[in-house]
């Protein structure tokens, strides 16, 4: 596997919300999941890609709702991090677990983290098939910059590190 090679890499968290089919029930979810594979993309206009397999609800979610939120997290809420990343949204309320605060974004209708450093609001231009990832490619609405603390890096597996 290669898959080692291009760590360590910045673990982001994205928030979603859609209609999802729960026991036969319609309900309103609002989801995270973290990620190592995401990039800037374009400078004009603003644009973000996250790689989301194809088999997580977060995936599905964002397909529906065309718009997520990238969470940029501080370094002290890696646990957190990591339980998003272990745990899918299809099973469990991922914001009541880790007791994470979903603030409704200001551009698009979707939930941000409040204790992130930074975040963007993204709305889904393009879509493109990688293997067993979609590239999702976001024009960023709305880029904020709360805090210039430590950031999450992840070393692969459950290890994180951070900068000096
Ligand atoms: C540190 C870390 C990084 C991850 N990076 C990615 C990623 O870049 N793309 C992806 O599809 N899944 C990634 N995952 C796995 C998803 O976060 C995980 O499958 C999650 O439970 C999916 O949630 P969902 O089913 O609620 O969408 C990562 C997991 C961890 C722990």
């Amino acid at each position: 596997m290669f898959n080692h090679i291009p760590y360590p890499r910045q673990a982001i968290l994205v928030t979603c919300q859609a209609e999802i089919d729960n026991m036969g029930k319609t309900i309103d979810k609002k989801n995270i999941i973290t990620l190592s594979w995401h990039m800037p993309v374009s400078y004009d206009p603003p644009m973000y890609a996250i790689a989301v397999a194809k088999k997580r609800l977060s995936y599905e979610m964002i397909k529906r709702s065309e718009v997520f939120c990238v969470n940029f997290l501080p370094y002290k809420l890696k646990d957190k991090v990591l339980f998003c990343g272990r745990n899918s949204g299809s099973a469990k309320d991922k914001f009541r677990e880790t007791g994470l605060t979903a603030v409704e974004c200001e551009k698009i209708h979707c939930p941000r983290i409040k204790e992130a450093e930074a975040y963007l609001e993204c709305q889904v231009s393009d879509m493109v098939e990688a293997g067993d990832h979609m590239i999702i490619i976001g024009e960023i609405l709305k880029a904020d910059e709360k805090r210039k603390g430590k950031r999450i890096f992840h070393l692969g597996g459950d290890s994180f590190t951070t900068t000096e």
